[in-house]
């Protein structure tokens, strides 16, 4: 009888593995859910936002990196940054693909440099004290973001509808690849901001000014990459009710699931590792095509 495939284990101690992916975009549709526009744009958000975001979590956590005074989280701290610092340029290279057909995302980008730059960059002049307070206060920041990219990253895993629809493979693999990581290292900044500051009014107030903020962040882009997609004609204005019709079929998150899972954040005996599965992750990340080929070289 032949024996089952052991279940990929997770053991405690975290060790994160930076996965030198490439993907080729030369064949990537403009929309790469056929026929889905509105989903399509909703979801390419993810490119508006993450290579300026995740250049932002690395500086935030190299900033943080001498206060931290456990070597295991130390290990932890370095994964998670080599890990963001790759998917800060896979994202990337989907927005230079963008430019090349003829949908511009700069302007939109533009104000998303200025707010991780001006608004939550280095503020100048502060004393030795104010400045670890200013370290802590983003690294909090940082945690509530995860918060969403884990749970963004659970659904990706887990979003059958977009296979359904015929979504594009490359891209498929980007989101499951980038998702997967994103809930192999989702206890990773939770842990930093607790170990700095474990007061729950820290915890909190991340959650507080990051969870509205990128709601809004995400509504103005969706409406943004659907202006500017050369083929609309600025013809499609998403609502609600578009968005919700597209989660029911699997291809975006539900809204009320993701408000639901923000709300668990507030709870006490929140930790990261309750959200998502590890083995799960661990499980996609040996079967995709971009990582599989980073393992390789
Ligand atoms: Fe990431
Ligand atoms: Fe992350």
């Amino acid at each position: 009888m032949p024996r089952p495939t052991p279940p990929v284990t997770v053991h405690d101690s975290l060790v994160l593995e930076p996965r030198d992916v490439h993907f080729d975009w030369s064949e990537l549709p403009l929309h790469w859910i056929p026929d889905e526009p509105m989903a399509t744009h909703t979801i390419n958000v993810l490119h508006l936002l993450l290579p300026e975001g995740e250049r932002w979590f690395v500086k935030v956590f190299k900033d943080a990196l001498p206060m931290i005074r456990d070597e295991q989280l130390r290990e932890e701290v370095l994964g998670f940054i080599g890990q963001e610092a790759i998917h800060a340029e896979a994202h990337q290279e989907v927005l230079d693909h963008l430019l090349g057909q003829g949908l511009d995302p700069r302007p939109y980008v533009r104000q998303i440099s200025w707010l991780f730059h001006r608004v939550l960059g280095d503020k100048p002049g502060l004393t030795a004290r104010q400045r670890r307070e200013n370290v802590i206060e983003r690294v909090a920041f940082v945690a509530a973001i995860e918060h969403f990219t884990a749970f963004l990253g659970n659904w990706a895993l887990n979003s059958p509808g977009l296979d359904r629809a015929g979504a594009d493979p490359t891209m498929l693999d980007l989101l499951r690849w980038h998702g997967a990581e994103e809930v192999e290292h989702r206890s990773v900044a939770y842990d930093l901001m607790r170990h700095l500051d474990p007061g729950y009014l820290r915890r909190i107030r991340g959650m507080a000014v990051s969870g509205p903020l990128l709601i809004h962040l995400w509504i103005r882009g969706t409406r943004f990459m659907l202006a500017a997609d050369p083929t609309l004609d600025g013809r499609l204005v998403p609502t609600w009710r578009d968005a919700r019709r597209a989660a029911r079929r699997g291809l975006l998150p539900e809204p009320g699931r993701f408000l639901r899972s923000a709300a668990r954040y507030f709870g006490p005996r929140y930790h990261p590792t309750r959200e998502g599965s590890s083995s799960q992750a661990l499980a996609y990340l040996a079967k995709s095509p971009a990582a599989s080929a980073a393992a390789a070289r």
